[in-house]
């Protein structure tokens, strides 16, 4: 008799273009493991019903995403110390029939980029994402962080949670930065991909342009950024090894080996 399937699945609003299912439903046929990936697209208005539901339902964990990410945290019975200093969870698990929530895109961010350094960094954007972002870049040590984002309240309310300083929008091609992040959704596909949350003319001298979408691989920040003479660094190895963190929780130390999961991506998204 088959083993009863294990069953998973991430959460977000909407959800058309996650790749989570396609990875994780490959990495437990790899593993050998019963374990069943879903797409649950949940509205914020149902998002309690949601952890109702995996409280009542065999559901063993999950990830959360856009735009759930803060507000899941107050739904869980536990949030790692990691995922309370970042005020954001996108994982969730059980232990010891407790709801547990953790933060992987933390180590996601910092993966590509962990044996490099920077004098400044601006992140554009602040909402769920920017939170990971904020947070990798203070473990990192980065010695010169700033927010910036169209809607300068939320900047201004991020900065001082974290202790970094608020740029303004309209100034933000002047920062002196030598690490500018995408935390937008701007670039997105299906959301104002062909425009870019940063002017080109930013881009002086040299540094690194840091995009955490992954579809498209390529956002016109990262060309504009790229055509500057600026190195480039998408948001697949992020993606990928949120995924391998999350993996490494619900099958305690089963592996979701990151190149090939990336490859596999990739001509997912070349389609
Ligand atoms: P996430 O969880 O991915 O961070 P979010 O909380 O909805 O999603 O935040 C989206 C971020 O992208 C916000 O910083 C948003 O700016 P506002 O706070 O001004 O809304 C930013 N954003 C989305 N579309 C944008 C656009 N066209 N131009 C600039 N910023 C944009």
């Amino acid at each position: 008799m088959a083993l009863p399937a294990e069953l998973f699945g991430v959460i977000g609003f909407p959800l058309a273009q996650t790749m989570s299912p396609l990875l994780h439903n490959w990495a437990f046929e790899r593993a050998g493991l019963a374990g069943v990936y879903m797409a649950w697209q949940i509205p914020p208005e149902k998002l309690a019903d949601f952890f109702t539901a995996v409280r009542t339902l065999p559901i063993q964990g999950g990830n959360i995403t856009i735009p759930h990410k803060v507000a899941a945290m107050s739904l869980l019975d536990e949030v790692s110390s990691g995922a309370g200093s970042a005020g954001a969870v996108n994982v969730f698990y059980w232990e010891q029939g407790r709801l547990c929530g953790e933060n992987t895109d933390v180590p996601g961010f910092l993966s590509p980029i962990r044996k490099r350094s920077f004098r400044s960094a601006l992140v554009l954007g602040a909402g769920g994402a920017s939170r990971a972002v904020l947070t990798a870049l203070k473990e990192m040590g980065v010695p010169d962080i700033a927010v910036t984002n169209r809607t300068a309240g939320k900047a201004d309310a991020l900065a001082a949670e974290f202790g970094v300083h608020h740029f303004p929008w309209t100034d933000r091609a002047h920062s002196g930065a030598d690490l500018i992040i995408n935390s937008t959704s701007q670039g997105m596909k299906d959301k104002d991909s062909e425009n870019s949350p940063f002017p080109k003319e930013g881009f002086k001298g040299k540094g690194l342009a840091y995009d955490i979408i992954y579809n498209p691989l390529e956002t016109r920040f990262l060309k504009e950024a790229r055509d500057s003479g600026w190195d480039i660094q998408d948001g697949l190895a992020m993606f990928v090894e949120q995924a391998r963190e999350s993996f490494r929780i619900w099958n305690k130390g089963g592996d979701l080996p990151p190149d090939a999961a990336a490859a596999l991506v990739k001509e997912k998204l070349a389609l």
